[in-house]
């Protein structure tokens, strides 16, 4: 039985983990600073990593309370150490390297979207690779295939904005609050999916990859200005709104959807996960479902507390690497760039 005590502090969420056999989860305590955040509708990076330091103690506490181990009881440690914010991954790291040392136990450095990448293995115990795994979060929007847990090739990515960044930003122009996905996600229920056509850019394109930018434009004039029905903002009645949040979120996650199945089809494979914040909506867990029973491919969706950032998923992967023997150096520094090349 290997405990790992995972860590995650690469953007606005602190968080600690402890997982058995990168499995089962037995505490993960996320500590969100939306809050903090809100009234800039974005994460603001020194904000971010001062709220780290004064957090991290406690969450880490937290979770060996929670699963009912003390810190002799850890095998390792995983940290994720990018990409993301420097700032944030910093106080993680840091912290991850003063346990390990103390402990005298192994670090191990887990890629942030490796983990959402395969962040679905917290649902089932069966096999699941290959496959092809869609990666949708805040700051990211890729497609890789997936040969094994420590074998990950990019197969296509966003060329500008994120789907993530794309729901926030489609909730700042309805005026909905910061992060805008889960806001979207409901305000869109009561909305028709049809009342607007927004672009489904390259949805039929023999490629792996995404453009949101056309998309956020096209709302924003529907809002504001070219092709807005409804006047301004303050005389949008709820079903207006609502059909804006509802058009927006069908046309982002048709061509999610449609894409990764694409892309599962010209690799031969016949698994699809999904992992990452935007993983969380509810429209975008029903398209994948029915379109993947319809081309008949497997789909694990990621549990949705383990899609939004987490240290579950940080210390699951990282039992892989700890089983491999693939440990980090006490001169690990944080990462804020893409994912590490090989992994
Ligand atoms: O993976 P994550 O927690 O952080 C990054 O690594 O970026 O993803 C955060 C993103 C935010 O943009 C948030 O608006 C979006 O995930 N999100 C959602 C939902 N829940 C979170 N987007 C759409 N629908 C949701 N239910
Ligand atoms: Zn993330």
């Amino acid at each position: 039985m290997t405990l790992i005590l995972g860590i995650e502090t690469s953007c606005d969420e602190t968080s600690a983990a402890v997982v058995v056999d990168g499995r089962d989860v037995r505490s993960n305590i996320v500590s969100s600073q939306e809050d903090l955040h809100a009234k800039y509708a974005g994460v603001v990076p020194e904000i971010a990593s001062r709220a780290h330091v004064e957090r991290i103690d406690a969450v880490i506490e937290a979770a060996l309370r929670e699963a009912d181990v003390s810190l002799q009881d850890i095998d390792a440690i995983a940290i994720a150490d990018g990409p993301g914010l420097v700032g944030s991954l910093l106080i993680g790291v840091t912290a991850a390297k003063t346990l390990a040392w103390t402990l005298d136990v192994p670090i191990v450095a887990v890629d942030h979207i490796a983990a959402h990448a395969t962040s679905a293995a917290l649902a089932t115990d069966e096999p699941l690779w290959p496959a092809v795994a869609l990666v949708v979060s805040g700051g990211h929007t890729s497609l890789y295939h997936v040969r094994d847990f420590r074998a990950i090739e990019l197969i296509g990515q966003t060329v500008d904005d994120a789907a993530g960044e794309a729901f926030d930003k489609v909730a700042a122009i309805l005026e909905l609050g910061f992060p805008g996905g889960p806001a979207v996600d409901r305000l869109a229920q009561g909305g028709n999916p049809r009342a607007h056509r927004f672009p489904r850019t390259w949805i039929k394109e023999d490629h792996a990859n995404f453009s949101f930018s056309g998309l956020k434009t096209a709302v924003l004039y529907a809002v504001h200005g070219v092709g807005n029905k409804y006047g301004d903002l303050s005389k949008f009645s709820q079903q207006q709104f609502a059909d804006v949040a509802a058009s927006f979120q069908a046309a982002l996650v048709e061509t999610l959807a449609a894409k990764t199945i694409a892309a599962a089809q010209r690799l031969g494979v016949a698994t699809v996960v999904v992992g990452g914040g935007v993983a969380a909506n509810s429209a975008l867990r029903r398209e994948l479902e029915g379109r993947c029973a319809k081309n008949g491919l497997r789909l694990v969706l990621t549990p949705t507390v383990y899609c939004t950032d987490n240290a579950a998923m940080i210390a699951a992967l990282g039992y892989h690497h700890f089983t491999a023997g693939d440990f980090a150096k006490f001169d690990l520094e944080p990462r804020s760039g893409l994912m590490r090349p090989k992994r």
